[in-house]
Formats: C-alpha cells, sequence, structure tokens
C-alpha cells in the first residue's frame, strides 16, 4: 500500500537546462532551470517555469527568445553554478569562462564548449503562480559534430547528459541502455 507524502514537486528524471539570454545592453546570461521539457512536437516547441525573481525572466520577456544549452557530466559544476549566482550581479560567462556564442537565429547566446543548444522563439508566457511557463518554438539546434552518430543524428552516449533529482537536490549521470522505445511494450501485447 502507498504511503501519501505531500503535495511535492518531484517527478524522474527531471533534466537539467541551461537557458541563454540576453540583457537590454546586449550582455549574455545563463541560469539553471530543472522545471522544463519538450512540450508540442509540431511545432517543436520546449517549456520552461521561471520564477519572476530570476534575471533571465526579463531578459526573455525584453527579447522574446532564449537558448537551452544541454550540458554533459563535465560540466555539471558550471550548471550548478549557473543556478546559485544571478547575472544581476555577476558576469557568469566570464566566471566560469565559458564562451557565448550569439545564434544567428533569436536574439540570444549560446553556450560554445556545451555539447548541443535549442534556439527558440518566445511563442507563449502563461502565468501559474510563482512560476511563469514560456513555451518557446525550436527554430534549430546545434550540436558538436563529436556527439553525432553517423547518421548525423544526436548521440546520448557521447552528450552524457546530466539529471537533477529534486527533492535530494542531487545530480546523476545517465545510466545504461534499456530497450528500444516504441518495441518492447510489443512484448506485453496479448496475442
Ligand atoms: C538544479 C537547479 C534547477 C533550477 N531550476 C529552476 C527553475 O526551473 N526555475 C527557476 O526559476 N529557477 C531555477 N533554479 C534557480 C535559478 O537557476 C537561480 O535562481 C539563478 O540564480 C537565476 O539566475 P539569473 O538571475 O541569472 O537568471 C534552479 C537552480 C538549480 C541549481
Amino acid at each position: 500500500m502507498k504511503k501519501s507524502i505531500g503535495a511535492e514537486t518531484i517527478i524522474y528524471p527531471t533534466p537539467v537546462l541551461v537557458v541563454g539570454t540576453y540583457n537590454a545592453e546586449g550582455e549574455p546570461n545563463v541560469m539553471t532551470a530543472a522545471w522544463g521539457g519538450i512540450c508540442c512536437s509540431s511545432p517543436p516547441c520546449v517549456a520552461i517555469a521561471l520564477r519572476k525573481a530570476t534575471y533571465t525572466y526579463g531578459n526573455i520577456v525584453q527579447q522574446g527568445a532564449f537558448t537551452i544549452n544541454i550540458p554533459s557530466e563535465k560540466h555539471a559544476r558550471c550548471a550548478d553554478y549557473f543556478g546559485i549566482v544571478s547575472g544581476k550581479r555577476v558576469d557568469k560567462f566570464d566566471v566560469s569562462g565559458l564562451t557565448p556564442v550569439k545564434s544567428a537565429l533569436v536574439n540570444a547566446p549560446y553556450i560554445e564548449e556545451f555539447p548541443f543548444a535549442l534556439e527558440c522563439k518566445l511563442i507563449h508566457q502563461i502565468e501559474i503562480g510563482l512560476h511563469t511557463q514560456f513555451i518557446g518554438e525550436i527554430l534549430d539546434i546545434k550540436a558538436e559534430e563529436g556527439v553525432l552518430d553517423e547518421k548525423g543524428k544526436l548521440d546520448i552516449e557521447k552528450v552524457r547528459p546530466i539529471f537533477y533529482a529534486p527533492g535530494a537536490n542531487t545530480y546523476y549521470r545517465m545510466g545504461e541502455f534499456l530497450g528500444e522505445a516504441f518495441s518492447i511494450g510489443q512484448e506485453v501485447k496479448k496475442n
């Protein structure tokens, strides 16, 4: 029998997304967001939920654009840093030593050193409560060649993404291959 543990904001796995934006002066900033994920296939869209208190919130409202940068295991410390310091006070690119690259498609920077980035145009803004959900249309993905397979598709084994465990406040690396999607469920079907 299950036990009630209260209304907590916990699902597993939760992504570690690093949101890239420009301020009104064109200065780049990055923040970490775990409250997000893909929310539509066509048009391809991603949703992130931010508090108004973040610097990134105002940047997205002003610019109507953002990037989502996916960190590898080796970027875990930088990703955590981007989530504990505000761009209101600190130039996080300068401190981390990472490089902002201006997207050619939207007015937002992506991180050169991270394996791949989604370039997003803001298309919806939904007030929920403490958080506002921003929905961005994904106009393109820029990926390092080293994380692509022979067909030019992203290879998760090469990206080595990390995951956040809300509640415990810990990070994990990816696990082992389990099976093919839209396939292993066939074994459960009754003939
Ligand atoms: C793992 C992790 C996940 C986070 N997820 C979110 C989130 O989904 N939404 C949010 O508003 N803040 C989130 N934060 C906190 C922001 O990243 C933090 O307030 C940051 O300093 C905001 O940066 P900015 O002021 O430069 O925009 C998260 C922090 C960490 C470490």
